[in-house]
């Protein structure tokens, strides 16, 4: 078993006389040293290996591929390692061209080999340095997306006011002479006056994820509200998708704002239908949710705090995800729905990521590309207290 305490030096050197003295520079405690001999097994090595590497000691001339190539060819593939090159003679100018090449220190071999070990650690907190900037920098561009995320919805808001402000005054004349209706056009108004209640809630909740204040929570039970955004999506699509709820009314009751998990489901609904339509329906389509009660007891790689959630499961058995589209699926802006009018925005996700997060759940996508997708969700479990507080009132 490898010592992670340890630091992983990769020595890639074909002479064993230097390869022996190297080794003794480095027989302290500090160096796992692993040795190859020549450049093709360095390349096949960092370009496959999963392992946290140290350092990278590497001579120049190898057999079959020579130290320069492996540097270059390993960069090009996009394996960033910390590179200390090893030259034969004080010639400056291949140690120039590795440096060039992304090496980040050379030591000319007549030299000896007493400075080594200071060397190498110090090679390696460059490294770590450079590691920790990208991470921070790619951190930062992400907040900046979010902030202009910020600055368009409140954009958008203020004007997606005003409309149902009109839609909702003239669907209120409507049912005012609710005789001029038939029944099933009056539960057409209805339905349609509904999905505007939950449109200006979403607009309330825009306006809160813009000034960050927590919205309201209150214990519901789950089914009421998957039950009611399946419906929608049987009446307004294509029917040969099978809409499976294989929950009971009652089973699951959490913690959460209504209106936010009605836009959890929809926003998950559409994609998995969309997702259905665009390999093409077929018999045998569908979409589910289900769900199941999960104790969390030690914090774990999901950060949940310790408690009782309810697992719930949204899947279809559409598309699926590629690797990378999972990995940005939740990124603002980021589509794969990019033709005519099917456009897509590549909010929903973004959307839906942040009320799992401000309800102190998780989420996570579980995909096989060409197969289905599965969307993991946390949400904390009904709250004892809150439920007393609603029955008083
Ligand atoms: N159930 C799914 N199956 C396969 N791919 C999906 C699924 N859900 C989301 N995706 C992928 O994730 C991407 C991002 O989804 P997201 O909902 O954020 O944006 P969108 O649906 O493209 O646009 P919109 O802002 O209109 O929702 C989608 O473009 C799609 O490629
Ligand atoms: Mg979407």
């Amino acid at each position: 078993m490898p010592d992670k305490n340890l630091l992983k030096v990769l020595l890639v050197e074909d002479n064993d006389a230097d390869a022996h003295f190297i080794g003794k520079a480095l027989s302290h405690k500090k160096f796992e040293v692993v040795r190859l001999a020549d450049g093709q097994a360095a390349l096949d090595y960092l370009l496959n290996s999963e392992e946290e590497i140290g350092v990278v000691l590497i001579d120049y001339k190898l057999p079959f591929v020579d130290g320069l190539e492996v540097i270059k060819e390993s960069r090009k593939k996009g394996k960033n390692y910390p590179f200390i090159f090893l030259t034969v003679d004080s010639n400056i100018d291949t140690a120039v061209e590795a440096m060039k090449a992304g090496a980040l220190d050379f030591l000319p071999k007549i030299k000896g080999y007493t400075g080594l070990s200071d060397m190498i650690e110090k090679v390696h907190r460059i490294h770590r340095a450079i590691i920790d900037k990208s991470i921070l920098e790619k951190q930062l561009q992400s907040r900046q997306k979010m902030d202009t995320l910020v600055t368009l919805t409140r954009c958008i808001v203020h004007d997606f006011n005003n409309i149902l402000t009109v839609m909702e005054g003239n669907i209120s004349l409507l049912l005012l002479n609710d005789s001029n209706f038939t029944e099933q056009q009056l539960d057409f108004l209805k339905n349609i006056d509904r999905a505007c209640g939950h449109a200006v809630d979403l607009a309330k909740q825009l306006r809160k994820i813009n000034r960050d204040l927590p919205s309201e929570k209150i214990n519901i039970d789950f089914y009421e509200i998957a039950h009611e955004v399946f419906s929608l999506l049987e009446n307004t699509t294509d029917k040969i998708i099978e809409k499976k709820l294989e929950i009971e009314s009652g089973e699951f009751i959490i913690n959460a704002n209504p209106s936010e998990i009605n836009q959890i489901l929809l926003n998950l609904g559409i994609n998995a239908i969309k997702a259905i339509e665009e390999r093409g329906t077929r018999p045998g389509d569908y979409i589910k949710v289900s769900a199941e009660n999960y104790i969390q007891k030690n914090s774990d790689r999901m950060g949940l705090q310790n408690g009782e959630y309810v697992h719930i499961l949204f899947e279809d058995n559409g598309k699926g995800m590629t690797e990378e589209v999972k990995r940005k699926a939740f990124d603002p802006y980021f589509t794969t729905r990019t033709q005519g009018e099917k456009e897509g925005q590549g909010l929903g996700l973004t959307i839906v990521n942040k009320i799992v997060r401000e309800h102190k759940g998780y989420i996570y996508i579980e995909s096989e590309a060409g197969k289905k997708t599965t969307f993991h969700i946390f949400f904390p479990k009904r709250n004892p207290k809150k439920k007393q507080k609603l029955k008083k009132t």
